[in-house]
């Protein structure tokens, strides 16, 4: 099995792993159709249908190539699944509620780092309160800074995790780091950073580009 062949298996193994909580699953994590597959280079795998490689370069593949990823059928509260694999790793993407942008825009003392002041966790266009380019739609690497396991995807809040004022957010069971929908770790968590957001780019309202923006295409 080549490199790449492993990677992809990996991430699809990972993917699958994840589990969306215990919020109506049906509603909250719909699987979302298949993506037309661009640049003849086929798909990441099978689990991930609507993740298509798109016309990378040689040096680019080798590193990782970026991924279109079709949110045209994502909702509001909703995660995108099957969750799309980048470089071997879990990418959420989240579609928030109006509610939750408030509630992300507003100052909470319980965030380790609310503004995003490790430049090294997200290109300087997600340095927000959203950790975006656009408010409503959340991009976000899934593994936890702690030691790596995929958070679960909370889509409402319960109040056995988060605090009954959490409009949802993703947490990691493996020792307990909860992140808001912005991917902002939660103090006194073992998760030293919050969530890494990868370079991304809108072909259309409705097609990211994940893995390449402008400035790095
Ligand atoms: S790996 Fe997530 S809390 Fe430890």
């Amino acid at each position: 099995m080549s490199q790449d062949d492993q990677e992809a298996k990996s991430a699809e193994e990972l993917a699958e792993s994840i589990d969306t909580g215990n919020i109506n699953r049906q509603r909250r994590y719909f699987l979302i159709g298949a993506t037309a597959v661009v640049g003849g280079l086929g798909v990441v795998g099978a689990a991930v249908p609507f993740v298509a490689s798109w016309q990378p370069s040689a040096k680019a593949r080798a590193l990782g190539a970026p991924v279109r990823v079709d949110i045209s059928k994502l909702r509001p509260g909703e995660m995108l699944g099957p969750v799309p694999a980048w470089r071997g790793q879990p990418i959420f993407v989240v579609y928030r509620t109006q509610e939750t942008i408030d509630w992300l825009e507003q100052d909470h003392e319980d965030l380790l780092d609310p503004e995003s002041a490790n430049v090294d966790q997200q290109p300087g266009y997600a340095q927000n309160a959203v950790r975006a380019k656009r408010p409503e739609i959340g991009v976000y690497v899934g593994i936890c800074t702690h030691l790596g396991c995929s958070p679960k995807y909370y889509g409402e809040v319960t109040g056995d995790i988060f605090t009954e004022d959490w409009p949802g957010g993703f947490f990691c069971p493996c020792h307990g780091s909860r992140f808001d929908l912005a991917g902002r770790v939660v103090k006194g968590v073992p998760a030293p950073d919050n969530l890494p957001v990868p370079p991304y780019q809108y072909l259309s309202d409705n097609v990211l580009l994940i893995g390449e923006d402008e400035e790095t295409a």
